[in-house]
């Protein structure tokens, strides 16, 4: 019923000569994907990925977007800048944007807001900390995510959104959740947007999961029900293992 995606965050990684590289590496490697790949690469290589992508069934995003038109921003880069660069999906409040960039909820929602007006494919990240974790505040933390992150926005366009969950404990850090830790937090997760919107709404939307997700763990994730895909990190800077959880997240 709900179509896989497999998205790729690269991260501040890969050069526009080290993104040419990995990418006429990977299309051969995915061209037989049943699932959505996409590539969400650094702003300087959005252009030339959405050139080297073409006809390769592989989409490009972004890692992040403006909530204003454009104007005196600096440092930001405008949905019409992303537009005509070639990038359809971006990534909105990534954990570590929350962490380090002080986004919020708040700016989290307006980025959304944003990025459904020009017609992108939102990837909206949520999850909890280690201490939150333990702290048994999960399901309230990604409710609250959720939520803010959601403010204003319409069923039709909730609808075309994508969430990835990615606990932050996992991030980057070879911890992945257990299959079932995943699979039960996804499945909150859709309760709340079921809360939000309705059945329709919940049962169609992707929920990926993210956090160390790899070639090793990627057949047992992907076999739960309540998960989507992946939002994959370290192992997408590498054509052989990206390519691997790609056609797993394909049978
Ligand atoms: P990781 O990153 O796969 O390296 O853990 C995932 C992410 O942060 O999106």
């Amino acid at each position: 019923m709900r179509k896989p995606i497999i998205a790729g965050n690269w991260k501040m990684n890969k050069t526009a000569a080290e993104c040419r590289a990995l990418l006429t590496e990977l299309a051969p490697k995915v061209k037989n994907a049943t699932c959505d790949v996409v590539v969400c690469v650094p702003f300087t290589d959005i252009a030339l990925a959405a050139e080297l992508c073409k006809g390769t069934g592989i989409a490009v995003g972004a890692q992040n977007i403006a909530w204003a038109e454009s104007g005196a921003f600096t440092g930001e880069i405008s949905a019409a800048m992303l537009k005509e660069a070639g990038a359809q999906y971006v990534i909105i409040g990534h954990s570590e944007r929350r962490q380090y960039f002080g986004e919020t909820d708040a700016t989290v929602n307006s980025r959304l807001v944003r990025a459904l007006e020009h017609g992108f494919t939102p990837i909206v990240c949520v999850g909890e900390t280690l201490d939150e974790r333990e702290g048994g505040k999960t399901e309230n933390v990604c409710k609250t995510q959720v939520e803010g992150a959601f403010k204003g926005v319409s069923a039709d366009d909730a609808a075309k959104t994508v969430i990835a969950y990615e606990p932050v404990w996992a991030i980057g850090t070879g911890k992945t959740a257990t299959d079932d830790q995943a699979d039960e937090t996804i499945g909150y997760i859709r309760s709340v947007v079921r809360s939000l919107y309705g059945d329709a709404v919940a049962d169609g939307m992707r929920i990926q999961y993210g956090g160390s997700m790899n070639a090793k763990n990627v057949e047992g994730l992907m076999a739960k029900p309540q998960i989507d895909g992946g939002l994959i990190g370290g192992a997408s800077l590498k054509a052989e293992d990206f390519a691997y959880i790609v056609n797993s997240a394909s049978k």
